[in-house]
């Protein structure tokens, strides 16, 4: 992601005159800001008479990526030039608008081709923080594709409702997030993550890295025996070993999610990929990078890259295998195409099959009658 420079000047400006105690201007901390919007109680009353809470938890706003990364009140509601003790509100009461592209150029740029950004010209406005939220935003490298779901598309769409061509829904909603298909020009790449069959639950990396006694600097060192930057399959056996050594039994689930590109938001009206051979493919380019993530507190991901050959293994559990001759899911998948006749050459094949006896009496006749 591309921050545009002239934040970053900013920050750096603001360092300096932090330091040199120059221009006040840049000196608006968000403390004073908590003075008042630390009061739980502060709200204004809507020209509707609705209630609107002023107040900001900030044990919360201070674990936002934005806080993290030193981005202040003022940074975002950057009309407030200054605070003006004298005046019971001591700034604009209408703001104007904050301006997430500001900073975040490119996501700005890509998001103008999608279905969502589009709607503003039918009087629907979908801001970033429709999707995103504002004060509390997080990185999302580490969340699982329910996660990811229920955070963004799920606040306004029921996919029930739309997805009927396809099989077995609730299984591609649980391990395919919506933009691995709606945003199809983006690149994705398999999470694999360790599922306990014993507390019935995906294992966090932390109890994954306590279990095999290592942290996040030593875990490929103790993993990649051949130092070769790639967790191959035997690797991921003696690691699955090791666990079962400390009474801890499982398997990986493969999550197919998207790489976090601005293009993640080209989300357009029959746009989406639908094609079932794109994915269910030995060859499927859909499945190339596959990565465990470690989870990181801050919701970052520490990603290390895995030989593909894992998913057809036993170690992957309830993953479509691909790669292999005897593919089990594909043996289901054609079965669905032959009930749900959906494909007209089945259907014509399907017809020669049951006519087949009847063609091949005639056939008889015939060869009868010529001899
Ligand atoms: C002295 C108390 C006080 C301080 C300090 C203060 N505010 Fe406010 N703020 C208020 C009150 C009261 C309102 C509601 C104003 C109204 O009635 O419309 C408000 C409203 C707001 C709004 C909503 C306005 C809009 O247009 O939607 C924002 C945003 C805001 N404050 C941000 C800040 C920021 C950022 C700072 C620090 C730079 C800050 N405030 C400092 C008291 C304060
Ligand atoms: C990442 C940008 C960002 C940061 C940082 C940020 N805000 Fe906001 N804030 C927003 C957005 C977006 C809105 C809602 C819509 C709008 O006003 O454009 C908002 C709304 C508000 C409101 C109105 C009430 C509400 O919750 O909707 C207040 C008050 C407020 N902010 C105060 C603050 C204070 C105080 C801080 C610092 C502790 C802060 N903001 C930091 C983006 C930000
Ligand atoms: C319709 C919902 C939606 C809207 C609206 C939206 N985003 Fe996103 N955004 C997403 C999704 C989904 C992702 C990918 C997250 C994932 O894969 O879990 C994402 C990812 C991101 C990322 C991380 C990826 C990167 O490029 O670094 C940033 C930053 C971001 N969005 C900023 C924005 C900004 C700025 C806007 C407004 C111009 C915006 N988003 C509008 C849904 C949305
Ligand atoms: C003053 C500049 C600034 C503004 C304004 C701003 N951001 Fe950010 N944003 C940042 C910085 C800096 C980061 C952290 C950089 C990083 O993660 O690479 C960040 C990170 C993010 C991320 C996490 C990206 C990831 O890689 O996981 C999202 C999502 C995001 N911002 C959305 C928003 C939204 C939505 C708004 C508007 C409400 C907004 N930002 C306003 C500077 C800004
Ligand atoms: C804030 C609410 C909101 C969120 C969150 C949201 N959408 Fe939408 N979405 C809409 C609206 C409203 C439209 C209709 C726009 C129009 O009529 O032009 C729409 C349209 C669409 C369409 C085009 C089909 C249609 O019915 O018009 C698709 C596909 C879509 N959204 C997918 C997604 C995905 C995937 C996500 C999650 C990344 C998402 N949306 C998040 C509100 C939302
Ligand atoms: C396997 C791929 C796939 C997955 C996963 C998927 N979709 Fe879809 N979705 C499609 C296709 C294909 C369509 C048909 C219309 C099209 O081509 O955009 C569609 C249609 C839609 C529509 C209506 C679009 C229209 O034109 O009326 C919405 C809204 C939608 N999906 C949202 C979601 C949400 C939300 C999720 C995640 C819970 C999701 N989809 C998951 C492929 C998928
Ligand atoms: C974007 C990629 C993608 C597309 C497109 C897609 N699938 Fe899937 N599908 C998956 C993944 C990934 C799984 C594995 C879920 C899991 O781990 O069990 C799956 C699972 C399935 C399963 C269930 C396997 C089982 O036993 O649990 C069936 C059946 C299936 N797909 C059929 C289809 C059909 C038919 C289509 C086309 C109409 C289709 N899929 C389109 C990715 C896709």
């Amino acid at each position: 992601m591309k921050i545009k420079t002239s934040f970053v000047f900013g920050v750096f400006m603001a360092f300096i005159s932090s330091c040199l105690v120059l221009s006040p201007a840049f000196a608006i901390e968000n403390d004073e800001c908590m003075e008042c919007h630390s009061d739980d109680t502060l709200e204004r009353t809507e020209s509707e008479g609705m209630k609107e809470d002023l107040f900001i938890d900030y044990d919360r706003f201070k674990y936002s990526v934005h806080n993290v990364n030193g981005v202040t009140c003022i940074d975002c509601h950057s009309d407030i030039e200054e605070l003006n003790w004298d005046n019971e509100v001591p700034h604009p009461t209408s703001l104007a608008m904050v301006d997430c592209d500001g900073c975040h150029e490119d996501e700005g740029e890509a998001y103008l081709d999608s279905v969502h950004k589009k709607a503003g010209g039918k009087g629907i406005t979908i801001p970033c923080y429709a999707c995103h939220g504002y004060h509390f935003v997080s990185h999302l490298e580490a969340d699982s594709v329910f996660e990811r779901e229920n955070k963004f598309c799920l606040k306004c769409h029921n996919p029930d409702h739309f997805h009927d061509w396809l099989p077995q829904k609730d299984t591609h909603f649980a391990f395919v997030e919506c933009a691995v298909c709606h945003a199809p020009d983006s690149p994705r790449y398999i999470s694999l993550r360790f599922y306990d069959l014993i507390s019935k639950g995906f294992l966090s990396a932390k109890d994954l890295l306590a279990a095999l006694g290592t942290d996040y600097d030593t875990f490929m060192d103790t993993l990649d025996k051949d130092k070769n930057d790639i967790i191959s399959l035997e690797e991921l056996e003696d690691m699955v070993l090791l666990l079962r050594q400390k009474d801890i039994r499982g398997t990986f689930h493969g999550e197919l999610v998207l790489d976090l590109v601005p293009s993640v938001h080209h989300i357009n009206r029959g746009g989406a990929n639908r094609e079932c051979e794109q994915c269910h493919n030995p060859q499927s380019p859909f499945f190339e990078e596959v990565y465990i993530t470690l989870n990181n507190e801050d919701r970052t991901g520490q990603r290390h890259k895995v030989e593909r050959k894992v998913l057809e293994s036993y170690y992957v559990n309830h993953f479509y295998a691909i790669g292999g001759t005897r593919i089990r899911y594909l043996d289901k998948i054609g079965l669905v195409l032959i009930i749900g006749g959906l494909s007209l050459v089945t259907g014509h094949l399907l017809a020669r099959i049951v006519t087949a006896p009847i063609r091949r009496k005639r056939k008889e006749k015939k060869d009868e009658f010529s001899i």
